[in-house]
C-alpha cells in the first residue's frame, strides 16, 4: 500500500517538475525569439519603446498592457488562438510583421512570453466566442442597407463618407495609450484587424479595444451588422488575384528555372509565362498614398537569379540624396531552422545579412549586421547587377546576382531559402529613408541549382 502511495506521489512530482521545465524551456526559447525578432520595435520589456519606436506609426503595442485589438471572443482578453493569428499573419498597413515562416512550435514559445509580459493576458478570461450569425445571401440589398446604416450610424465623421478613414473626427483621435489613431482607410484591403466578411462582423461587433472604435454587438441586429459588412465590401478595392493574408502561401517566391542569359530587362520575352507574387508591403510611418504592394518575378539560369521587381508610383524621383529604390534581402547563414533567422531589420549581430539594392544610379551590394552597420563590400566583390524603367506610373526594376559567390558576406542560394524586400518612395520622405518592407519570405527554386 505504501508503496504504491510513493509510487503514484512519486509519479505526480515527476509530471508537475517535467512540466514545470517544459514551461521554463518555452519561456527561454520564446524570449530568445522575442529579444531577435520583436523587441526592435516592441522593446526589450515589451512596452512598445523598441529603439525602432519613433520611426513607427503606428506605434508597437505596449505588451504589458495586455490590451490586444484582435479578438473573436467577448470576454477582456482575446482566446490564445487569436495572439497566435496577429502573430502568425501580422497587421497589414502598419510595420507589424506576420510570422507565418515560424513553426507551430516557435509560436507557442513566443505566445507563451508575450502572455509573460502582461499578468492581465496571463490572468484574463477570453470568454465566449463571438457568434456570427449566417451571412445574408442578397449581397447587393445588404450592402444598400448598409451604405444607409453607414451614413446614419455616424461611421462617416470617423471613417468619413468614401470610408477613406479621413472623416472629421479622424486626426484628432487618440488610444488609451495616449498615440493619435487613425482608422485603416475601408477602401484598401487587408483590413487590419482581419479582412474576411466574418472579421469584419466582429471587429463591428466587439469594437477595436484600446481605441474609440465602438462596439456595436448591442446597437446593431445581425442582419443590420451584416449589411455594414457587405457595404464595406463594396468599395474595398479587390486584392490582387489570390492573394490571401492570412496564408502563409502569400510569402512563397518561386524562382523558376530558364536556359541562357537571364534577361536585364522586365519586357523581355522569359518573363512572359511567369506568374507574379503580389508581395503585399508594411509601412514604417503609415500614410495615404504610399506604396503597398510591389510585384515579384524570379528566374534562374543555375548561374545566376533574377528578379524582377515592379511597382506603381505616381512620382518619379531620381535624387543623388533621396531616389526611389527597392532592395532584396538574403540571410548570409544556411538557415535550417527558421528560428535562425536573422533580425528583418538588417539582420543582428552576429547573424548578418546581404543586400540587394537598387537605385536609378545602379545597383549596389551591402552587408549588415543591424540598422546603421550597412557596408558595401570592395568593388571586386560586387556581384549584383540591376535595371529600372518608370513608365506609364509604374517602375519595373531588375536585380540580377550570382547563385554562388566569392564573397563570404554574400548569400549562397539554397533549393529553399528566405528573402524579403524593401522598398524606398521618397516622395513620401522619412527619417530613415527606407518607406516598406516585407515579412520573411520564402524562396522556393524550381529545379535544384548546380553546384
Ligand atoms: C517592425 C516593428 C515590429 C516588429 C518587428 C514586431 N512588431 Fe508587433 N506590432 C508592431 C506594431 C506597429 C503593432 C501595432 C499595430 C496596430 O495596433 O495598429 C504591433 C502589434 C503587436 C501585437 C498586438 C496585436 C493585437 O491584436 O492587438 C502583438 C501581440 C505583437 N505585435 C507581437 C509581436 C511579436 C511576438 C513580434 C516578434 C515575433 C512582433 N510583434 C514584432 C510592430 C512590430
Ligand atoms: C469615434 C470614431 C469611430 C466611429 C464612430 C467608428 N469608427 Fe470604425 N474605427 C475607428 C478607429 C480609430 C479604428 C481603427 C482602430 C485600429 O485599428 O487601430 C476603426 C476600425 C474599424 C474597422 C476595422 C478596420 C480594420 O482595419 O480592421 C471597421 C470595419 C470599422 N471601424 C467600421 C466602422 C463602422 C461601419 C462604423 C459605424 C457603424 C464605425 N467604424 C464607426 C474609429 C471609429
Amino acid at each position: 500500500m505504501f508503496q504504491k502511495i510513493f509510487f503514484v506521489f512519486f509519479f505526480f512530482l515527476t509530471t508537475v517538475v517535467a512540466g514545470c521545465k517544459a514551461k521554463q524551456t518555452e519561456l527561454a526559447d520564446g524570449k530568445q525569439l522575442y529579444n531577435i525578432h520583436c523587441s526592435g520595435c516592441h522593446g526589450v520589456k515589451g512596452d512598445g519603446n523598441g529603439p525602432m519606436a519613433k520611426y513607427l506609426f503606428p506605434k508597437p503595442r505596449d505588451l504589458t498592457s495586455g490590451i490586444l485589438k484582435y479578438r473573436t471572443t467577448q470576454g477582456p482578453v482575446p482566446a490564445d488562438a487569436d495572439i497566435l493569428q496577429t502573430m502568425k499573419v501580422g497587421v497589414p498597413g502598419t510595420s507589424m510583421p506576420g510570422w507565418d515562416v515560424l513553426k507551430q512550435k516557435d509560436w507557442k514559445n513566443l505566445l507563451a512570453y508575450v502572455k509573460m509580459l502582461s499578468p492581465r493576458l496571463a490572468r484574463g478570461s477570453s470568454g465566449k466566442t463571438i457568434d456570427v450569425p449566417e451571412e445574408p445571401k442578397n449581397k447587393t440589398t445588404s450592402a444598400a442597407a448598409g451604405k444607409a446604416l453607414y451614413g446614419n450610424a455616424g461611421c462617416v465623421a470617423c471613417h468619413g463618407v468614401e470610408g477613406q478613414g479621413d472623416g472629421p473626427a479622424a486626426t484628432a483621435l487618440k488610444d488609451v495609450w495616449g498615440n493619435p489613431v487613425i482608422p485603416r482607410d475601408l477602401t484598401h484591403g487587408p483590413l487590419k484587424w482581419g479582412n474576411s466578411g466574418r472579421d469584419i462582423y466582429r471587429s463591428l461587433w466587439n469594437g477595436v479595444p484600446g481605441t474609440p472604435m465602438p462596439a456595436y454587438g448591442a446597437t446593431f441586429t445581425g442582419t443590420q451588422l451584416w449589411s455594414l459588412v457587405h457595404y464595406i465590401q463594396s468599395v474595398q478595392q479587390k486584392l490582387p488575384e489570390g492573394y490571401d493574408p492570412s496564408n502563409p502561401k502569400r510569402n512563397l517566391i518561386k524562382i523558376n528555372s530558364v536556359a541562357g542569359e537571364l534577361p536585364d530587362d522586365c519586357s523581355a520575352p522569359a518573363w512572359q509565362n511567369i506568374k507574379s507574387a503580389p508581395v503585399f508591403l508594411k509601412p514604417l510611418w503609415s500614410e495615404k498614398g504610399e506604396v503597398e504592394w510591389v510585384e515579384v518575378k524570379a528566374l534562374h539560369n543555375k548561374k545566376e537569379a533574377a528578379f524582377c521587381l515592379s511597382w506603381e508610383d505616381d512620382q518619379v524621383n531620381i535624387g543623388l540624396t533621396m531616389s526611389d529604390a527597392v532592395a532584396l534581402q538574403f540571410p548570409v547563414k544556411p538557415i535550417t531552422n527558421p528560428v535562425q533567422l536573422p533580425y528583418l531589420g538588417l539582420g543582428n549581430p552576429g547573424n548578418p545579412v546581404d543586400v540587394w539594392l537598387w537605385k536609378p544610379q545602379g545597383a549596389v551590394q551591402l552587408s549588415a549586421v543591424g540598422v546603421g552597420t550597412q557596408r558595401g563590400g570592395r568593388a571586386d566583390e560586387q556581384a549584383v547587377t540591376g535595371n529600372g524603367v518608370y513608365q506609364d506610373g509604374r517602375w519595373t526594376v531588375v536585380i540580377k546576382g550570382p547563385l554562388e559567390q566569392r564573397n563570404p558576406k554574400a548569400t549562397r542560394f539554397a533549393p529553399v531559402g528566405y528573402l524579403s524586400f524593401a522598398l524606398w518612395d521618397a516622395d513620401i520622405p522619412k527619417q530613415l529613408g527606407l518607406h516598406s518592407f516585407s515579412e520573411w519570405m520564402i524562396y522556393e527554386m524550381e529545379g535544384t541549382p548546380a553546384k
